[in-house]
C-alpha cells in the first residue's frame, strides 16, 4: 500500500486588487513557492495557495474611476494577478478570490459559528478609518493620519456588528505560550504578545457605509468587515465549511508581511476558537523590501516590477537574489546594483561557471559520459565530506525558511569546489593510465557535488537547476527528487551528460540596468499607440533614445496629435549621473517652471555644450525615474543611423521659450 504522504499547507496574503503587483508582493509569493518546490522534495503532500482580495471602498473608488462595474474591475484585476505569477512562474495550487461563491458562502459561515457560539453582537461604532489600509485606526482623533500609511483617517459612525476579541485576550496569551512557534520572527512574538497583554478591544467586523462587500444574510446592509472577509479566504481555499474532506486544514503556514502580521496572530486565531475551528501551526512575517529606503508604492513612484527584471536576467535570478540578498524575516534595501552584482558574482561566476566548466571537461576527457572515479585522495574525501556535510545544514536551514543562510551554505560548497579545481588542475593531468585515472577521480568528484548542489539549490533556482540536471545526464525530474535520499556517491558512472545550456550570461551593469528601467517605466507608463515594448517616437528621454527604425505608422487623428503637448525649452544646467554612462540630467526652463529630464544622450553630447541650448520638450509626459533620478518630461531627438545617434531637435530662428510645438 502507498504510504499516506503527509500534508503540508502554505498560504501568501491575498492580495489588494487595487494596485497591481511589484517586488514586494512577488516576495512573498517566491517565498511560498520556494517553500512548496522544497517540501515537495522532502516528500509532503504540498497545497498552496494564494488569490486576490476584492472587496471595500477602494475597488469601489477604483471601479468607479474606470467606469467599470466592481465585478468586472476585479475579475479583471484577479486575471492580471494571476497572469503575473504564471508567467513567473510561481505556481499556486488554489488561486482564492474573496468574490468566488465558495469563499462567500464560508465567510457567512463562519460568523453564523460565531454568532452561535456567542462571540458576536450588534452595536454601533464612531471611529477613525483608514481606506486604503481597510482598518480602523484605534485612539485616533478626527483628522489624524493612519499610522501605517500617513494618509487622513475618516471619521466613521454606524450599526455594526462586533466580535468578542475581548473574551479571547487569555486564550490566545495561553496558545502563543503553549505554541512558542506559532509567531515567527521571535521579534515579532513579543510585540504581538505585548499588544494583547495591553488589553484586546472588541472588533467591528460588518459595515453598513460599505456596497462593496459579502452580504450578511438576512441583515442587509451589512457586509463584512474586510479582515473577516479577507482572513477566511485560507479556509474557503481548501474546501470551507467541507475542510475536513480536503484534509489540507489547518494552514502549516501563512507567509505575511510584518504590516499585516496583528491580523493574523490576534484576529484570525480569535475568530477561529470562537467557531471552535482548528487553529493555523505557524505565522511568519518577512519584513519589507525597501526602495530608497522608503517602502514602496505607485503614489510614491518608488515601485520595482518584476517582470522587467525577469525579463532581463531571468526569473531565477531575481528569486535567487530576494532570498540571498536579506535576511527572511528582515528589512531590506532593493537595488539593481546590488541585483545585478549578485547576478554576475554568485549566478554567473558562481554555479554557472561551475556548471559549463565541468560540462566542458567532461566533454573534453570523457567524451561527454561521467567517468568511473579511481582512488581517491585526501583532498577529495575532503570536499565530499564538505558537500555531505552541507546536505544536512541547508535542509535544516529551509526548514527554519533561514533562506539566505540555506544559499549561502550552498554557495560555499561551490566556491569549494572551484578552489579544488584550481588546485587540482585536471587540465594540467597528461595521458598515462595514473593520469587519466586521476582526472576522472577529480571529474566525477567535481560532477558530484554539482548534483548536491544542484539539488539543494533546486526550490529557489527550479529552471536554472533543472538545466544543469539535465546536462548531468539526470532523467528523472529535479524536483520530485526526494532530499531525504540525498547523499554523496550517487553519481553513476557511465551515464551520458545531456547537451550544455547556457545557464548566466553574463551582463554589463550599466546597460542592463538601463534596460530593466526602461520596461519597468515602458510598463508603468505604456507608450499610448505603440507596441508595449517599443517606444513611439524617436525620444532622447528614458535613455532609450529612439534607436528604433521607423515602419510604417499607423495613422493618427489630429486630436490624438493634440495630446502630446511639446514645447520650446532652454537647457540650464546639464549633468552626468555617475553609474549611468547613457544619461544626462538636465534642468529644462519651459517658460511656466523649471524641469529636471532626464535624457540618453550622454554618450554623444557634452553636458557644458547643452547649456542655454533651446530644445523640443514633451512636457505632459507622466514622471518617471531612471537610476533613481527623477525624469519629468523628455526632450525630442531624432534618431540617427543604425546606432540610432540622438540628434537634438532645435530651431533656426529664434524661439520664446515655453511656445507650443503645433
Ligand atoms: N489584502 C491584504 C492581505 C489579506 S490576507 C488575508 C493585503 N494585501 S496587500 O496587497 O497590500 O499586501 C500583501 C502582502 O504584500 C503583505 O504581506 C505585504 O506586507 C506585502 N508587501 C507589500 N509591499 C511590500 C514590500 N515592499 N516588501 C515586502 N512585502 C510587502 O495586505
Amino acid at each position: 500500500m502507498a504510504e499516506q504522504k503527509e500534508k503540508f499547507y502554505i498560504t501568501t496574503p491575498i492580495y489588494y486588487t487595487n494596485g497591481l503587483p511589484h517586488i514586494g508582493h512577488t516576495y512573498t509569493t517566491v517565498v511560498a513557492d520556494v517553500l512548496r518546490r522544497y517540501k515537495k522534495m522532502r516528500g509532503y503532500d504540498v497545497v498552496m495557495t494564494t488569490g486576490t482580495d476584492e472587496h471595500g471602498v477602494n475597488v469601489e473608488r477604483a471601479a468607479k474611476n474606470a467606469g467599470i462595474p466592481e465585478s468586472e474591475f476585479v475579475a479583471r484585476m484577479a486575471d492580471t494577478w494571476r497572469a503575473l505569477w504564471d508567467e513567473l512562474g510561481l505556481t499556486a495550487d488554489e488561486f482564492v478570490r474573496t468574490t468566488d461563491l465558495q469563499h462567500v458562502r464560508t465567510v457567512q459561515w463562519l460568523f453564523r459559528l460565531c454568532k452561535e457560539n456567542g462571540y458576536v453582537y450588534k452595536g454601533h461604532y464612531t471611529g477613525q478609518y483608514c481606506i486604503y489600509d481597510n482598518a480602523y485606526v484605534n485612539d485616533a482623533k478626527p483628522g489624524d493620519p493612519c499610522p501605517d500609511c500617513g494618509r487622513p483617517t475618516e471619521t466613521v459612525t454606524e450599526e455594526n456588528y462586533f466580535f468578542k476579541l475581548s473574551a479571547f485576550q487569555k486564550p490566545l496569551l495561553d496558545f502563543y505560550r503553549k505554541y512558542p512557534e506559532f509567531i515567527q520572527p521571535e521579534t515579532r512574538k513579543n510585540e504581538i504578545i505585548s499588544f494583547v497583554e495591553g488589553g484586546l478591544k472588541d472588533l467591528s467586523i460588518t459595515r453598513t457605509t460599505v456596497r462593496w462587500g459579502i452580504p450578511v444574510p438576512g441583515e442587509e446592509p451589512h457586509v463584512f468587515y474586510v479582515w473577516f472577509d479577507a482572513l477566511t479566504a485560507y479556509l474557503s481555499a481548501v474546501g470551507g465549511p467541507d475542510y475536513e474532506k480536503r484534509g489540507m486544514w489547518p494552514a502549516d503556514v501563512h507567509l505575511v508581511g510584518k504590516d499585516i502580521i496583528r491580523f493574523h496572530t490576534v484576529y484570525w486565531p480569535a475568530f477561529l476558537m470562537a467557531a471552535m475551528l482548528p487553529l493555523p501551526k505557524q505565522v511568519w512575517a518577512h519584513g519589507w523590501f525597501l526602495m530608497d529606503a522608503a517602502k514602496m508604492s505607485k503614489s510614491k513612484g518608488n515601485v520595482v516590477l518584476p517582470r522587467p527584471i525577469a525579463n532581463m536576467l531571468g526569473m531565477d535570478a531575481l528569486r535567487y537574489f530576494l532570498l540571498r540578498e536579506v535576511v527572511f524575516g528582515q528589512d531590506g534595501n532593493f537595488s539593481y546594483d546590488a541585483l545585478v552584482t549578485r547576478y554576475n558574482a554568485d549566478l554567473a561566476n558562481g554555479l554557472g561557471n561551475l556548471a559549463s566548466r565541468t560540462a566542458a571537461m567532461l566533454e573534453k576527457n570523457f567524451a561527454g559520459k561521467v567517468p568511473k572515479p579511481g582512488t581517491r585522495l585526501p583532498q577529495d574525501d575532503a570536499l565530499a565530506k564538505e558537500a555531505q556535510g552541507a546536505i544536512g545544514e541547508v535542509l535544516e536551514r529551509y526548514d527554519k525558511l533561514e533562506f539566505a543562510r540555506a544559499l549561502e551554505t550552498i554557495w560555499s560548497v561551490i566556491a569549494a569546489a572551484d578552489k579544488y579545481l584550481t588546485t587540482e588542475q585536471p587540465w594540467a593531468l597528461g595521458n598515462s593510465p595514473e593520469e587519466e585515472s586521476r582526472k576522472a577521480t577529480i571529474l566525477w568528484t567535481t560532477a558530484e557535488l554539482l548534483r548536491i548542489v544542484t539539488a539543494l539549490a533546486h526550490p529557489v533556482l527550479p529552471d536554472s537547476t533543472a538545466k544543469v540536471w539535465k546536462l548531468l545526464g539526470q532523467n528523472a525530474a529535479i524536483g520530485a527528487t526526494p532530499l531525504d535520499g540525498l547523499h554523496w556517491g550517487q553519481l553513476a558512472p557511465d551515464v551520458t551528460l545531456g547537451k550544455f545550456q547556457a545557464l548566466f550570461p553574463r551582463v554589463e551593469k550599466t546597460e542592463t540596468i538601463e534596460r530593466i528601467e526602461a520596461m519597468a517605466n515602458e510598463e508603468l507608463n505604456p507608450t499610448p499607440a505603440a507596441p508595449a515594448s517599443k517606444p513611439a517616437a524617436p525620444a532622447a528621454s528614458s535613455g532609450a533614445a529612439g534607436a528604433l527604425a521607423a515602419g510604417p505608422a499607423e495613422k493618427i487623428g489630429i486630436e490624438d496629435f493634440t495630446k502630446v503637448e511639446m514645447r520650446v525649452g532652454q537647457v540650464k544646467t546639464a549633468e552626468r549621473i555617475v553609474g549611468a554612462d547613457k544619461l544626462l540630467k538636465l534642468t529644462v526652463d519651459i517658460g511656466s517652471e523649471v524641469r529636471q529630464i532626464c535624457a540618453g544622450i550622454a554618450q554623444y553630447y557634452e553636458p557644458e555644450s547643452l547649456i542655454g541650448r533651446k530644445v523640443v520638450v514633451v512636457v505632459n509626459l507622466a514622471p518617471r525615474k531612471l537610476r533613481g533620478v527623477e525624469s519629468n518630461g523628455m526632450i525630442v531627438a531624432a534618431s540617427v543611423g543604425p546606432e540610432g545617434r540622438p540628434v537634438l531637435a532645435g530651431f533656426h530662428e529664434d524661439v520664446e521659450v515655453g511656445a507650443r510645438l503645433k
